[in-house]
C-alpha cells in the first residue's frame, strides 16, 4: 500500500496556525463551485470557505437557514476538485450540528467525505461538546464569534456585534472556551476592531476577520461582495476589487444587441462547407 503525500506547498490547518506564529496573514476567500475554487487557489489564497454564503449568494435566500447538508456536500465536492493547495473548510449548515454531538460528527464527516479538510461551525457555549468530539475523532474545527448568520432571528438582524463593555468580555471568554475546545482558528464577524484585536491578541490560534478589523491574523470576504456580483451598495467591511455585475451586464447587452442585429455569429465564427475544418 503506497503512503499519502500532501504536495510541499499545501496549506494544512497546521500551516495555518503557524502563520500567526510567523507573524504571517492569513488570506481566506469563499467559494462554491470547480471553476471559482481554482482561480482562487492559483491566485495564492490560502484557505477556501465553503461558506453557508451560498444560501444567499447562490440559491437567493434571505437568511442562511435554507441551505441544508445535500447542498453543502455538493458545493464541498465542487469546491475540492479544483481548491489545492489552499485548504478547504465547509461551513456545517444550520441544524447541522446543533441537534446532538453524534449529528454534528455525522454530518462533519459527510462534508470530510466530499472533500473538506475542515469544518467551521457558529456559537460557543451549546456547541463546544460537538468541537471537542470532532477534534477528537480527527475532524478540525474553525469556530465563528460575533455576528453568527445562523442566529439572525435572536440577534433581530445583521447588527454589529459586542459593542458594550460586557459583551466584549463575553466574546473573550467564547474565543479562549473554542479554543480550549481544539479550534484551529477563529472567525470575527462584524465586532469593532478594539476588541476583535485584543482576541486576537489573546489567543495561541488564528482570527479570520470579516468586519473586524486589521488587528485580526487573517480576512475573509465573500467572494460575489468583493467582485461586484451583487448590484447596491456593499456593506462598509467589504471592499469591492471588481464590478463583475457591471461587466456581465454590458457583455451579454452586447451579445443580444449582435444576435439581434445579425452582428453574431460573424464570419470568423463560422464554418463553411469547402474549408473542411475546426
Ligand atoms: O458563510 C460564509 O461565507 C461565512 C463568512 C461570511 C465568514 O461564514
Amino acid at each position: 500500500m503506497s503512503s499519502g503525500r500532501l504536495s510541499a506547498d499545501k496549506v494544512t490547518t497546521v500551516r495555518v496556525v503557524g502563520k500567526k506564529q510567523k507573524g504571517e496573514r492569513i488570506v481566506c476567500l469563499t467559494a462554491y463551485d470547480y471553476p471559482t475554487a481554482r482561480l482562487l487557489a492559483a491566485a495564492g489564497v490560502d484557505v477556501i470557505l465553503v461558506g453557508d454564503s451560498a444560501a444567499n449568494v447562490f440559491y437567493g435566500h434571505a437568511t442562511t437557514l435554507a441551505i441544508g447538508m445535500e447542498e453543502m456536500v455538493y458545493h464541498t465536492r465542487a469546491v475540492a476538485a479544483g481548491a489545492q493547495p489552499a485548504l478547504v473548510v465547509a461551513d456545517m449548515p444550520f441544524m447541522s450540528y446543533q441537534v446532538s454531538v453524534e449529528a454534528a460528527v455525522e454530518n462533519a464527516g459527510r462534508l470530510l467525505k466530499a472533500g473538506a479538510e475542515a469544518v467551521k461551525l457558529e456559537g460557543a457555549g451549546p456547541v463546544l461538546d460537538a468541537v471537542r468530539r470532532l477534534v477528537e475523532v480527527g475532524i478540525p474545527v474553525m469556530g465563528h464569534l460575533g455576528l453568527t448568520p445562523q442566529s439572525v432571528h435572536r440577534l433581530g438582524g445583521y447588527r454589529l456585534q459586542a459593542r458594550r463593555a460586557e459583551d466584549q468580555q463575553r466574546l473573550l471568554e467564547d474565543a479562549q472556551r473554542l479554543q480550549d475546545a481544539g479550534c484551529f482558528a477563529l472567525v470575527l464577524e462584524k465586532v469593532p476592531a478594539e476588541p476583535a484585536a485584543r482576541v486576537t491578541k489573546a489567543l495561541r490560534i488564528p482570527t479570520i476577520g470579516i468586519g473586524a478589523g486589521p488587528g485580526c491574523d487573517g480576512q475573509v470576504l465573500v467572494l460575489h461582495d468583493m467582485l461586484g456580483l451583487f448590484e447596491g451598495p456593499a456593506f462598509k467591511f467589504v471592499k469591492r476589487y471588481a464590478e463583475l455585475g457591471e461587466d456581465i451586464r454590458r457583455a451579454v447587452g452586447q451579445y443580444c444587441a449582435d444576435v439581434r442585429a445579425g452582428r453574431f455569429p460573424a464570419d470568423e465564427h463560422t464554418f463553411h462547407a469547402d474549408a473542411g475544418g475546426q
